[in-house]
């Protein structure tokens, strides 16, 4: 299947390397493909450069957010929150019309220092803001409340014995993502919690997240729900 990943952050890295080796053709989407080739290392030194990943990843294809999202049947949304509706913008509403849209951003606001807040929270998602802006686009959240590798890699941890949890308003679209999350990504526990509105929670799941990685000095965890 040709796949659209909206992203050149260590998300859109790994969900890149992990659906070429499950045999897909992968695009990554980029505001600039040169700039970024020619972008040293960001986040302080800790996220490689994107041209080293890149030379290790040469099967990804990069284009532009517009002619990536143009060529994937499925797109996956893994821009940094605050730009997310810019980049989708630049993906372009034609190009995501009909198709399904794999949300895995969250409405970070680094504005204030550390610990980023919510810009949205409550009584909207930006999941739900993306379904507004664009609705012909077909959205499923899903992944964002856990570390890149592990959404690739959930057997890593605890033999794959944690939950992953989707929201959408298009039954078929879910069913689609949650088929993909476990037979290209091996996820065994998935909890649809229901509609787009549910993305909420999941996304205001995000200040315990950063709380557990500050308390645990690591972020390769996960939520369980037990019953
Ligand atoms: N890091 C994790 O482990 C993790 C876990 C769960 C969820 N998430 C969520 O997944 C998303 C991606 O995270 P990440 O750490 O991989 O990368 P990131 O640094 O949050 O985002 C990088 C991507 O966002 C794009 N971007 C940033 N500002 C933009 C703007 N103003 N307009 C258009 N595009 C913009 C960048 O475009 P260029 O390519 O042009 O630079 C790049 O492709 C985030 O929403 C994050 O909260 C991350």
């Amino acid at each position: 299947m040709n796949i659209a990943v909206l992203g050149s952050g260590v998300v859109g890295r790994s969900l890149s390397s992990k659906l070429i080796e499950r045999g897909h053709d992968v695009v990554i989407g980029t505001r600039d493909v040169d700039e970024l080739l020619a972008r040293p290392e960001v986040a302080g030194g800790w996220v490689a450069p994107f041209s080293e990943w890149y030379r290790n990843n040469d099967s990804v294809d990069l284009a532009t957010f517009s002619e990536a999202a143009e060529r994937g049947e499925i797109i996956f949304n893994a821009t940094a929150g605050g730009g997310t509706l810019d980049a989708l913008k630049l993906a372009g509403e034609d190009n995501l019309d009909g198709k399904i849209l794999v949300d895995i951003s969250n409405p970070l606001d680094f504005s204030h220092g550390m610990p980023p807040t919510l810009f949205v929270c409550n009584t909207e998602s930006l999941a739900e803001q993306i379904q507004q802006a664009f609705p012909g686009a077909r959205v499923v959240k899903t992944l964002n409340t856990l570390t890149a590798s592990l959404m690739v890699d959930p057997a890593s941890l605890a033999g794959g014995d944690h939950h992953v949890f989707v929201s959408s308003d298009d039954g078929d679209a879910k069913e689609r993502v949650v088929q993909l999350l476990k037979n290209d990504f091996g996820w065994k526990e998935v909890i649809d919690l229901g509609d787009l509105k549910t993305a909420r929670a999941a996304e205001m799941l995000l200040p315990m997240w950063l709380a557990l990685i500050n308390a645990l000095g690591t972020p390769t965890f996960n939520f369980k729900v037990v019953r």
